[in-house]
Order: C-alpha cells, then sequence, then structure tokens
C-alpha cells in the first residue's frame, strides 16, 4: 500500500469511527455493534503502526496522551467564565422574569430552560476545526489547561466541521453509574471516597496522568460558549446556537425548552424537582436563560452574574433514616465532638452514614434518642445535617443519650471552658489529641509528610512508637516495616519525607503546631514577622500585637501556647531533631499568585445559610484574604448573605463589588474542586 492510499484508508476510517463513537456516547444510539466499532479502531491502530508519520493529533486512538504532566499550567480567558445568580423560589423567578422584562421594555420574553448539571465547568476552544485547549473555570479569569484529561471525555469531538475560531463551554460531569463503580473498587482498595460525584469528575480531571481520566468515564454537556467568532446573524438566538453545537457533534442536553412566559418555565422546575431522580446524572437546579442575543446584550452583567440568566437551585434534599449511634471524638484542641452513626442512606448521589451533632445542647434541642427515626438534610453540598426526629415514628425503645463526662481516650474529667458550648478534655497528655494533633502536624499545608495517613498514625500511638510529635524525628526502618501496609518502598518514601520535612520554612512549622487562632495564613505572618522560632518563643503579647494582622486574640494564643513546659519542650526537641527553625523568605508562598483572594481584605456581613462565619473566614483566609470587620475604601468585597444592612448599603454607596452567599459558594466550589 503506498502513502496516498494508506492516507485514504486513514481518513476514511476516522470519519467512520468518529460517527460511531457520536452515535454511541452524544446520542445515545449506535447503529452498529461494538464488534465493528472494534474491528475499525484495530484497522486504524494498524495503519498508524505501519506508516506513523500519517498519524493523525485528531485521532480517536490519540485520545489518551502518552506522558502524565509535572503540573497543569494556566489558562487565561479571553472572556471570563462567569456564574450564575440563584433563585430559590417562585417569587424569586417572577422576580428575575419582571427585572427581564423591565430592562427589556417587553410584555413577553422567550427563555430557554436547561438542566443545571452538577459537575465541573470547563471551556474548549478550536481552532481550524480542531480541539487546541480544554480547561477549567479556575476563578473566571484563569483557569488550568486539562486539555490531555478532557481530551479523553469520548463524547467530546477532538476535531469538528467548522473552521472558524471558537469556544464551546460545557459541564463536564460523572455519570451515576460511574460514580458507584469508582466508589465500590476504591472501597475494596481501601482506598478513601469520593463524597459525590461532582468531587469524583472534578477529581479525575485534576490528575496529571491523563490515563486516571480517561478510566473515570466521564460525560459532558456543552451549554454555551465564550468567544464566538461565527457570522452572528445567522445564530440570533441561544437556542440556535445550542442548535448548531449540536450540529457540530457536541453533546447538548436534550431536556432544554424554550418558553414565552414565566408561568410554564416554573412548571418546567415543579417537574424537575420531582424527576430528577429519575435521571442518571447529578443536576443541582434548572437555568433560565434570555433565549434573544441581542436581548441578553441589552440586559448585560452585573460584577460577577449575567442580568439575563438565572439558575433555580433545587431545595436540599430531606431524607429519612435511623439513628444507631453516637460516637464521641477528642480533637487536637480537646474539644468534644459527638458524631450520629446513621443507618446509610442515599441523598443526592452520596451515602451518608455520619452526621455532627456539634454538643450536648444540639442533642437536647433536638430531643434526639438512640433508634429514632431522623431526618437528614443536607445541607449544601456534602455535609449533612440532622434537622429534626420524627417523634410519631418512636416505639418506646428509643434510649436517651448524654455525652460522657469523662474523657473517652484518658479518662481525665472534661470541663467547659469559659462560655463555651463544647466539652474539652485538658490533659496534655491526652493520647487523642496528640494523635489529632500529629494528623495536623503532618498534613499537606502543615509540614507536608506524604505516606502518613491516619491509619499508619493510629498504628504508631497503638504500638506506642510515638507518644509525642517529637517521636516522628526518631522513628526507624525497623519501627515502621513490622507496621500494617507498609513494604520496603513506602517504609523508605516515608522516612525520606519525614527527614525532608526538616528543612521546611519556618511558617509550616508554626502552623503545624496547632496554636489555637493560629491559621495557615497567621502562622506566615509570624514567620515573617519575627524570622526565627526563638524569637517568636520570647515574644511579648505587646509585640504580637503589633504585627500588621495579628489580633489580641491571635496574640494571647501564641503567649499562652508557649507558656507551656510541654510547648518548649517540644520545640526545643524539634531544634535538637533538626527540624529548621528559620523563616526561608517567599519561595515556598510562591503559589500564592493563585489565590483567588490575594491580599483582598473583604467584608463578611449578613446571615450566612451554608457557612458559619467562621467557615467563610477560614476559606477567605486560607485563599490569601483578609477579613475585617467594616466597609471603607480599603475594602475589595462584601460578602453578604441574607438582610445585610448598612454594610451592604455602604458598599453600594462605595461601588464595591458585592457577592452574594451562593456565588461566594460557587467561587469555592470552583477552587475547592
Ligand atoms: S450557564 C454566564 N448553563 O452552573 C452563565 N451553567 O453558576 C454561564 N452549570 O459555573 C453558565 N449547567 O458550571 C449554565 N445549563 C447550564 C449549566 C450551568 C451547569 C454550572 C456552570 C456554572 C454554574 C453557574
Amino acid at each position: 500500500m503506498d502513502q496516498q492510499e494508506a492516507k485514504e484508508k486513514m481518513d476514511k476510517l476516522i470519519t467512520e469511527i468518529n460517527r460511531f463513537a457520536h452515535e454511541y456516547y452524544v446520542l445515545d444510539h449506535p447503529s452498529v455493534p461494538d464488534a465493528v466499532y472494534d474491528e475499525k479502531f484495530q484497522a486504524l491502530l494498524q495503519l498508524e503502526t505501519d506508516f506513523p508519520a500519517l498519524t493523525r493529533t485528531d485521532s480517536p486512538t490519540k485520545r489518551v496522551g502518552a506522558e502524565p504532566l509535572d503540573k497543569f499550567s494556566k489558562v487565561q480567558h479571553e472572556i471570563p467564565m462567569l456564574s450564575l445568580g440563584n433563585a430559590f423560589n417562585e417569587q424569586e423567578l417572577r422576580d428575575f422574569d419582571r427585572r427581564v422584562r423591565n430592562g427589556l421594555n417587553k410584555e413577553s420574553v422567550t427563555y430557554v430552560c436547561e438542566l443545571k448539571i452538577d459537575g465541573l465547568a470547563v471551556s474548549l476552544m478550536y481552532e481550524n476545526g480542531q480541539l487546541v485547549r480544554g480547561s477549567t473555570r479556575g476563578d473566571g479569569t484563569t483557569g488550568e489547561d486539562i486539555t490531555s484529561n478532557l481530551r479523553t471525555v469520548k463524547s467530546i469531538p477532538l476535531s469538528i466541521k467548522e473552521t472558524a475560531r471558537f469556544e464551546v463551554r460545557g459541564e463536564a460531569f460523572m455519570p451515576h453509574a460511574s460514580f458507584i463503580n469508582l466508589n465500590e473498587e476504591k472501597e475494596k482498595n481501601n482506598e478513601s471516597l469520593f463524597a459525590n460525584p461532582r468531587n469524583a469528575a472534578a477529581g479525575s480531571l485534576r490528575q496529571l496522568d491523563p490515563k486516571i481520566a480517561a478510566s473515570r468515564n466521564l460525560d459532558i454537556f456543552l451549554y454555551g460558549y465564550g468567544l464566538w467568532e461565527l457570522e452572528e446573524n445567522n445564530y440570533p438566538t441561544h437556542s440556535s446556537r445550542l442548535n448548531l453545537l449540536e450540529k457540530l457533534g457536541f453533546k447538548v442536553n436534550q431536556e432544554r425548552r424554550k418558553y414565552d412566559n414565566i408561568e410554564d418555565v416554573i412548571s418546567y422546575v415543579e417537574y424537575w424537582v420531582t424527576h430528577r431522580k429519575d435521571l442518571n446524572y447529578e443536576i443541582d437546579g434548572i437555568v433560565i436563560k434570555v433565549d434573544d442575543i441581542s436581548d441578553q446584550e441589552t440586559l448585560g452583567f452585573t460584577a460577577r452574574t449575567p442580568r439575563w440568566a438565572t439558575a433555580y437551585k433545587f431545595p436540599a434534599t430531606e431524607t429519612v433514616t435511623t439513628l444507631l449511634d453516637v460516637e464521641v471524638s477528642v480533637g487536637r484542641t480537646g474539644a468534644i465532638t459527638p458524631t450520629a452513626v446513621l443507618e446509610p442512606v442515599l441523598i443526592d448521589g452520596s451515602t451518608v452514614s455520619r452526621a455532627t451533632l456539634h454538643n450536648q445542647d444540639q442533642i437536647n434541642e433536638l430531643d434526639i434518642r438512640l433508634g429514632d427515626q431522623v431526618v437528614l438534610k443536607k445541607a449544601g453540598d456534602i455535609i449533612p445535617k440532622v434537622v429534626r426526629v420524627i417523634k410519631e415514628e418512636r416505639t418506646g425503645d428509643e434510649e436517651t443519650y448524654q455525652l460522657p463526662t469523662d474523657c473517652p481516650a484518658c479518662h481525665t474529667e472534661l470541663v467547659h471552658l469559659d462560655e463555651e458550648v463544647a466539652l474539652r478534655c485538658l490533659n496534655p497528655d491526652c493520647p487523642a489529641q496528640l494523635q489529632e494533633a500529629l494528623i495536623h502536624f503532618v498534613s499537606r499545608n502543615a509540614m507536608n509528610i506524604d505516606g502518613l495517613g491516619e491509619k499508619v498514625i493510629e498504628q504508631l500511638f497503638q504500638k506506642q512508637l510515638v507518644t509525642s510529635i517529637d517521636d516522628l524525628y526518631r522513628l526507624k526502618k525497623e519501627d515502621l516495616l513490622p507496621l500494617e501496609r507498609m513494604g520496603e518502598k513506602s517504609v523508605s518514601n516515608l522516612l525520606n519525607a519525614i527527614s525532608a520535612s526538616k528543612d521546611n520554612s519556618l511558617e509550616k512549622l508554626i502552623f503545624g503546631l496547632g496554636i489555637r487562632f493560629i491559621g495557615e495564613k497567621a502562622a506566615t505572618i509570624l514567620a515573617q514577622a519575627f524570622d526565627t522560632m526563638d524569637k517568636l518563643r520570647s515574644a511579648t503579647f505587646e509585640q504580637l500585637v503589633q504585627v500588621d494582622e495579628i489580633g489580641e486574640k491571635m496574640a494571647d494564643a501564641v503567649v499562652q501556647y508557649f507558656h507551656k513546659d510541654e510547648a518548649l519542650e517540644l520545640v526545643s526537641n524539634l531544634e535538637v531533631l533538626g527540624v529548621n527553625m528559620v523563616y526561608q523568605g517567599n519561595e515556598n508562598i510562591a503559589s500564592e499568585q493563585d489565590l483567588l483572594f490575594k491580599d483582598q481584605t473583604i467584608v463578611l456581613t449578613g446571615k450566612m445559610d451554608y457557612y458559619t462565619r467562621k467557615e467563610a473566614k477560614q476559606l477567605i483566609e486560607k485563599y490569601g484574604g483578609n477579613v475585617t470587620g467594616s466597609v471603607s475604601s480599603n475594602t475589595d468585597l462584601v460578602i453578604a448573605g441574607e438582610s445585610a444592612g448598612s454594610k451592604f448599603e455602604q458598599a453600594q454607596k462605595l461601588g464595591i463589588t458585592i457577592w452574594d452567599e451562593e456565588t461566594f459558594k460557587e467561587e469555592m466550589k470552583e477552587v475547592e474542586a
């Protein structure tokens, strides 16, 4: 066979294989048996082996790239990838419709309703008919280049019959069946499970080795576009553009509908509230978009969201299950937390078998008893909550529950500190606290010691190989080899990781010590301000509060910490064992450039539903921001929960960007994914 003939054969095979794949993965309607597909695929592979120079980059055999990446590179979105405003009830949908009609000065408007797929927003860029780049949304402006992973998604065409440069956007997701299989597989291998299909999809697309993404059976629905360099007049509506995408071979959701009044939109929404469970993928709401593109342009955007679209968010699902037991755990600071152990139930695609009960007050308030039928609600995404007890279902055999008076680990009497509701164990040698402290010490953002999972730490304590944090640096090969699941290789990796952690810059150690109120950011500020552990250890309260961003509570906690003999002994032992005690400059926090809130001053106001104030603050700090109490011209962003008052008004007056809680949550969902 000559080159010309081979090329023609290969082109023909690629066209056929792409058509079969389109029928199978996009239309869900194969026209040939799998064997025919396999046969063509093999024939193409053979030709590519015989004529390697003729192999096309968009060949279906080239979905999985050869080499894993070192890291993902950044992608600047030419057109920002925005998120959507939200509606939580009919009234808010009607309000949206009124705003749209007022804005357009029209009696009626045509809307397109689409399912809101719960996955990961991605962008696909095509040039000269070829997929040249696939990226995540990231913070909306900058995402990550995950082309090699997206190429493995079989419903994404690697080439299309349209040569104009354009960008399609959509949601990559993991269908239920793939999610269940994946978690079953993980369970078999004793690996930690994904909490829900969205995390599983995001986790798969953030793997550096495309072979892993390829094995995860991901799928995609395209619902929009960024750059659109096609003849605008031919596609004057969103629906016509979706139809074009479909014609070009993209997978567009078939449940989309067009309505010309809000009442029909509401009926569509109501239909999906009850029927979402019948889908084989997860949705978390309905997206409503103005169909006419010139109307969209007239309406425009607020700071973060389009005025021409909104997302109706489904109410959190409630499910009934049985309270089997209450388990009590001792945290790193000695706080006692009761956890409800539940008969496992499936809620919105994830199996829930535990829920926190917070403290005795909450147990009393709920009047929750062992054996009770309880109503569980998924507050937001992952964290389930027991919302009430179904008292009518009681048989009389249920038992009331009281938290223990003594620490379950060391039997010291538990106390309430100051005004705290939580009970605490104050024994500094409590093994449960030490174990938790060590888990924190080795965690990624602290000393970052890989290979030291909770199971290994548990064994180290049980076998008394470790009784305080510094013992970690005394571990030897002979200590570790007899532990379960520790072979030569993992022992040597672990010892290397422990040894490498000695060179960490000071802020990682300060954070790792687990001083109350000293998070990652405060640890960095302290390391920068004091430079050495020696100076920090002897700093006075006055010196500490003088440091920008170190408040009184933090300063007091640092002083208190270094007043304790155990802490001084631990630090000096670590020093003797060779752990670095000096701040090494900025090189270790280079990743700060990636931080969503880098150097921003942010104000939280109003009541939040999903996050506690503390959680929101921690997240902001984690991503480089600084939370302050009052709005001024120095404020970069205000995050306003419900019934936000004067701070909200002040922010509006000063023209400061305002996010509602939902926008914050969406952003967090993206960066945490
Ligand atoms: S449209 C400018 N349509 O929901 C509007 N988004 O906050 C861009 N999503 O980040 C979004 N299904 O990841 C749109 N049919 C759909 C969607 C959808 C899921 C996600 C998307 C976005 C978030 C909205």
